[in-house]
């Protein structure tokens, strides 16, 4: 399985990168695509989709959400599979992708984690067993992070309002106002060289529930990746996510 990996020079792409070298999971690293150029890997790096080489099998990305439209052209005129890990996408973005996902597999997941994706199932739980219960989600990451809250933070929250939902979101917290029943707060934490943590605090006057995921290596999230790509080999168009490949 050649991949193109984009955002090929960043943190994430140069895991990403490293992990196909050796293999991991059947990839191949065959190209990359990077605005500030990558000419550690031995393979070719366009500084835009424009000049990217397609010969690929699927295209894994970590850059930045303002490549999305650029990418998903890219992807539709070649009819390329994609791993979209990027994070910070708008509603615009985000609405471009679910319908790049009617011609093409989209994978799509704000964390490659698969203890994550049972974070999800079991904030969801907690949150519907104690249903009077209030909820707040924290996320610590280093402080290179552009978007807050994190993309799994709201992931966390989207999967609460499931069987939440009559909940409202709060960002932050200052002010004077007592928090209402409804709200679920999501606090961002930024500092260091944290790869992520995420807690999400359910609780009552009497008891506090507390789930909480630590990831400790980037290279988590990168074998992640590469397992999508994996998954998406022969699928067919649609938008796929870790519970789709973990069939939770
Ligand atoms: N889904 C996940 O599991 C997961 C895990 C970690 C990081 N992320 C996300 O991946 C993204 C990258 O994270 P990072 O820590 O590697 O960041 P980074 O800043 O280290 O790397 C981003 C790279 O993308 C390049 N880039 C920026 N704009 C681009 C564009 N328009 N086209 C092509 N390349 C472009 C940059 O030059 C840089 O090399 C972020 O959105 C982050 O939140 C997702």
């Amino acid at each position: 399985m050649k991949i193109l990996v984009s955002g090929l020079g960043g943190h994430m792409g140069r895991e990403v990168a490293r992990l196909a070298q050796s293999g991991c999971r059947g990839a191949r690293l065959a190209a990359g695509v990077d605005v500030n150029g990558c000419a550690d890997f031995g393979v070719p790096c366009a500084l835009s989709f424009s000049e990217a080489c397609a010969d690929v099998d699927c295209i894994v990305d970590f850059s930045n959400h303002k490549a999305t439209a650029e990418l998903l052209d890219f992807a539709l005129t070649h009819r390329l599979p994609l791993v979209l890990a990027t994070t910070g996408q708008t509603e615009e973005e985000r609405a471009a992708i679910v319908k790049a996902a009617e011609q093409i597999p989209v994978f799509f997941a704000a964390n490659y984690s698969l203890g994550v994706a049972l974070l999800l199932e079991l904030a969801k739980r907690a949150a519907a067993v104690m249903s009077d219960a209030e909820i707040e989600i924290v996320e610590i990451h280093h402080n290179r992070k552009l978007d807050a809250p994190s993309g799994t933070a709201l992931a966390l929250a989207e999967a609460i309002q499931e069987v939440r939902p009559d909940s409202t979101l709060s960002m932050g917290r200052s002010g004077h106002a007592k928090r209402t029943k409804q709200e679920i707060g999501i606090q961002s934490v930024r500092m260091g060289n944290i790869v992520g943590i995420h807690e999400v605090m359910v609780g009552t006057a009497n008891e506090t529930v507390t789930l909480r995921h630590e990831a400790y290596s980037r290279a988590l999230f990168a074998e992640g990746a590469l397992a999508a790509a994996q998954f998406l080999m022969g699928k067919g168009p649609g938008l796929y996510n870790m519970q789709s490949m973990l069939a939770l």
